[in-house]
């Protein structure tokens, strides 16, 4: 165990024993943290807009959460669900299966990562509807396992190179409408792009083949990219006339990031299978994929399943997870979070012409920066630069998005008014500075 070493002598021994592919956005190196703030090994401070990847919603070390690890680590820490259970996956399930949208009867599996859930979601739909084709969208990411990097779009970094892919699956255009791939305008394009399924039908594979479609409510590394709100409902029609399965890839967006429980709350529409990770568990590694009932439950006994599936301190972490959002009305915070940041950014918007638009769901909002409004040319070397910025002041900024130009805001849902308008006064002055 090193202790006290400074930021400098710990990248000095990383760089020799951590593979050079596994980066990190910063090269400070975190003692603890609380809420929506971390500290260094040296001390110093940072506010967190960044929420370990949309995974610290009810923000660091939340002393339920820790509680919940604590006493359950003096019990168990491990039996494998599969040998011996244990009550807490099963209290754990009936959460998801009551907060999940839609009326259905579900059931649920757990697994550790969020690109896990999606690779069992896969599987699950697959064996459900025997059929094999699935379709995802441009610019989704769905993780980095051979299934969730021939799912996601954005080549470099996530696949250069490592191929070859999964066969049978199929990539359609997303409802990207500052970029529409059809050329076309919001609302006068009639959503297209949705019914550009059935044309997809036509030149890609058969309805009679595909399984299942995968997507995000609101696509997150992808550029935060939020369709129009009828977009789902048209999608999900078009999927049941043709016998596929919607899964809903909700690792991002679920668990209060868009001020929904899940993202497809915003929207209406109830999907046939749905992944949740990330925010799930406060940062234990815990995964899940709920479905309804009778998909679910089709597969044979241990056609699913794996060692840590469930693990228990996980679980305790997530009921915690669920605990905090009823008691603390964190759903509330998040929807008055969502709204002041979307004054915030607009007013940036009115002020920096570099911000192309503003847009998101929530307090799962981002800009996107452009080098000019008019041909829309993606500014990634500005998007670099904000964050670099924000950085040296003590702000965790993110950029995501195909083209790496989009600035996302996953602070905590817990983050106090000081603390965000701190950070967003940094954000401002850095705009200002582009
Ligand atoms: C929508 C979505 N799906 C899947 C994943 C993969 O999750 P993990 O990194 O936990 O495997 C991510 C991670 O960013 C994600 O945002």
């Amino acid at each position: 165990m090193i202790s006290k070493k400074t930021n400098a002598a710990l990248n000095e021994i990383r760089s020799r024993v951590i593979a050079k592919g596994n980066v990190s956005a910063t090269d400070r190196y975190i003692s603890h943290g609380k809420g929506a703030i971390l500290v260094d090994v040296e001390g110093n401070e940072y506010i967190d807009f960044a929420g370990g990847i949309a995974v610290m919603n009810v923000g660091h070390s939340h002393p339920k959460v820790v509680k919940a690890i604590q006493e359950q680590a003096e019990k168990f820490t491990h039996t494998c669900f599969m040998v011996m259970p244990y009550e807490s996956p099963v209290r754990l399930a009936e959460k998801l299966c009551d907060a999940v949208p839609g009326d259905s009867a579900k059931s649920v599996m757990f697994v550790n990562s969020g690109v896990e859930a999606v690779e069992n979601a896969v599987k699950i739909a697959r064996y459900y509807t025997q059929k094999q084709g699935i379709i995802a969208f441009e610019s989704a990411f769905h993780g980095r396992t051979l299934m969730g990097m021939t799912l996601t779009s954005k080549v470099k970094p996530y696949k250069h190179g490592m191929g070859p892919f999964a066969p049978e699956v199929y990539r359609m255009p997303f409802a990207y409408c500052y970029r529409c791939p059809f050329g076309s305008e919001y609302p006068s394009c009639d959503l297209k792009c949705a019914d550009h399924l059935e044309e997809f039908f036509v030149n890609h594979i058969s309805a009679e083949q595909t399984a299942a479609i995968i997507v995000e409510p609101v696509q997150g590394e992808g550029g935060f990219i939020a369709p129009p709100k009828e977009y789902f409902k048209r999608l999900k029609a078009l999927c049941e006339k043709n016998n596929i399965l919607m899964i809903a890839d909700e690792i991002q967006t679920g668990m209060g990031r868009t001020g929904y429980m899940f993202g497809m709350d915003y929207y209406g529409v109830e999907a046939d299978i749905t992944t949740v990770a990330k925010s799930l568990a406060a940062g234990m590694p815990l995964s899940a994929v709920v479905g309804k009932k009778e998909i679910m439950d089709s597969v044979h006994p241990s056609g699913i399943g794996g060692t840590y599936s469930g693990n228990p301190l996980a679980c305790e972490a997530a009921l915690a997870v669920f605990d905090i959002f009823e008691t603390e009305n964190l759903l509330e915070k998040a929807e008055k979070l969502g709204e002041t940041l979307r004054v915030k950014l607009e007013g940036y918007m009115e002020r920096y012409e570099v911000i192309g638009e503003v847009r998101g769901v929530g307090p799962m909002i981002a800009i996107e920066l452009v080098s000019d409004r008019k041909t829309k040319v993606p500014a990634a070397d500005k998007a670099r630069e904000l964050v670099k910025y924000a950085f040296d002041r003590g702000l965790i900024l993110l950029a995501c998005g195909t083209y790496g130009n989009v600035i996302r805001f996953l602070m905590p849902l817990v983050i106090t008014d000081e603390e965000l308008e701190k950070g967003m006064t940094i954000v401002g002055d850095g705009l200002a500075t582009l």
